[in-house]
This record gives C-alpha cells, structure tokens and sequence, in this order.
C-alpha cells in the first residue's frame, strides 16, 4: 500500500510529463478534494496509507486532467464571492475577472436604498452573478435567466446550496421577461468572435460550453441586441453593468450611443484593459 506522500510524488509526475500547469499543487488540490481535506493537512499526512477506495477516484480524476479537462470541471465546484458553486461542463466556468466585476457593482451599490428593486442576471450560466449579489444584497429581488435549460438547472441547485430566494426564467436574452422592467442589469453574456473561438486554449475550447463562449462572426451580437432592446426594460435610472472582452472598448461605446444612456464609462481589469463597461439610463 502506497503512502499518501508517495501518492502525490507519482501523481505530480504524471500531470507533470502530460504538461499541466502547476502540476504539483493540482495532484494537491484534487486528492485534498477527494479526502475532503484541507490542501495544506494533507502536509500533515505523508505517512498515511490510502486505500483503493481512495485511489480509485483520485485516478479517474487524474487520467480525466491529464485529457485537458479543465481542474474546475473535475472538482466540480468553485468559490465565487462567497457563494460555493457546484459546476459541470454545461456552464462556463465562473472567471476571475467576473469575481472583480460583481466586486466593483457591489462597491457602486453599497450604501443605496435597494429594497424591492428588481436585478436580472442575464446569461447567467452557473449563476454567480446574481447569486454573489443576492447575497451581498438579500434585500434585492433577483432574476437569474438563460437560454440553456441545463445551466438553469445548475444555477437552481446553486441557488438552493446558498439558501438564495431568486427567481429564474428561461429563454433567450430578454424575451422572458416581457412586460417586467429592471433597475439593475448584470450582463456577462458570449463575445468571442469565431475566430478567436478557433484559436482558443483547447481546454477552454473543448470543454467548456460553445454557447457560453461564442457570440457571432464579430463577437458583438449580444451588446448589439442588448443596445438595441434593453431602454424597453429598464425603470427610470435604472443601471447595466457589463463585461466586455478585453479590445471591445470603443466598439461597444459607439452600440450605445443613443441619447438614453446618461452615463456610461469603463473600468479596468488587473491587466489595464476596458473589461466592464457602466451604463445609467435616463
Ligand atoms: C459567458 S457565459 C456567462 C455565464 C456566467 N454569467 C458567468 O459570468 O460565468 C454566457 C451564458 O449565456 C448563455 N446564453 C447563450 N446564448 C444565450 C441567449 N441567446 N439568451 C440567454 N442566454 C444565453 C449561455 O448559456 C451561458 O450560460
């Protein structure tokens, strides 16, 4: 019987030769997963044998990173603004620029008088927008919607594993909500072109839901549809808040150029680019 550090060693080789990032702290991430440990106990543990019952799942784990899958996926759940969500490959894995985009609504909205006012989530995927600000937020009413019904399904099991009271539509982008206007509207929908899309990391490309990625020939499809329908939606003063991809900028702020957008403006990510993009409307 092999022990737990004599485990480790063989598995941090083995993502090593199969070139994973990181290779050591993943093995440590994923076997802590399996143990349900914490990464560092596992420091404590090096003499411990582990049984087949153990072992078994870590190498089903190890074999499906060695194919490209991405850690996330494997390990099936993610931290996101203190929300622990349960993830599988029908919802884009939540980013870490996504965390800083909640993190800056979250400053912009601390302070107000939210009670009773409506926020969607559109394109909601796994649900850790609305979800991180439903619980920032409980006196919110929110809306989480998507056009995939299985991702709805997996930001329902997350609204309930965080004890969330939302609601959830399903449908394309804004036709669920007919006849219902919002105050707030948090935006992180696909705007990768097909070209990019081509060229993508393949563990992003292969495993992680085309529909979640891919807007289009430009990119742009849903911010031109969004331009277009959402003064229909909106109470007076009402806030949007975007993500955008990293050179959309300027191509974005031409879309929105109608006199109903009283403010707008970016915001950088970590990386000095135009990742989130503000609007008020009037
Ligand atoms: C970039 S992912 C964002 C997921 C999540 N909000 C996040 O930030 O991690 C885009 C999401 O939009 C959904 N989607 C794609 N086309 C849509 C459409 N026409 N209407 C509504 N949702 C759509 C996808 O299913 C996917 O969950």
């Amino acid at each position: 019987m092999k022990t737990l550090g004599e485990v480790l060693k063989l598995a941090a080789e083995y993502l090593e030769n199969k070139k994973i990032f990181r290779a050591k702290r993943v093995a440590e991430d994923l076997l802590a997963h399996i143990l349900q440990s914490k990464r560092l106990d596992l420091y404590l543990q090096f003499d411990r044998p582990l049984g087949e019952e153990e072992l078994m799942p870590y190498r089903a784990a190890l074999s499906r990173l060695a194919k490209g899958e991405p850690l996330e996926y494997v390990l099936g759940e993610v931290e996101f603004y203190g929300c622990s969500l349960k993830i599988t490959d029908q919802v884009l894995i939540p980013r870490p620029e996504t965390e800083i985009l909640l993190d800056r609504i979250c400053k912009r909205l601390e302070g107000e008088n939210l009670q009773n006012k409506n926020a969607w989530d559109l394109c909601t995927g796994s649900g850790c927008l609305g979800l991180g600000l439903k619980k920032k937020f409980p006196e919110l009413v929110v809306t989480l919607s998507d056009l995939s019904p299985e991702a709805l399904q997996v930001a329902k099991k997350n609204a309930c594993l965080n004890n969330l009271d939302v609601e959830f539509l399903e449908g394309d982008l804004l036709t669920p909500y007919s006849h219902k206007k919002a105050d707030i509207v948090i935006v992180n929908p696909p705007y990768i072109s097909q070209k990019e899309f081509d060229n993508l990391d393949p563990g992003v490309r292969n495993f992680e839901p085309k529909r979640a990625l891919l807007a289009g020939e430009t990119g742009l499809e849903f911010y031109q549809r969004l331009a277009k329908q959402l003064p229909f939606y909106l109470n007076p003063r009402a806030r949007v808040f975007f993500e955008i991809g990293f050179d959309q900028g300027e191509k974005i702020m031409t879309l929105f150029s109608e006199e109903c957008w009283i403010v707008k403006f970016f915001e950088r990510d970590l990386s000095e680019h135009h990742r989130f993009f503000f609007l008020e409307f009037e």
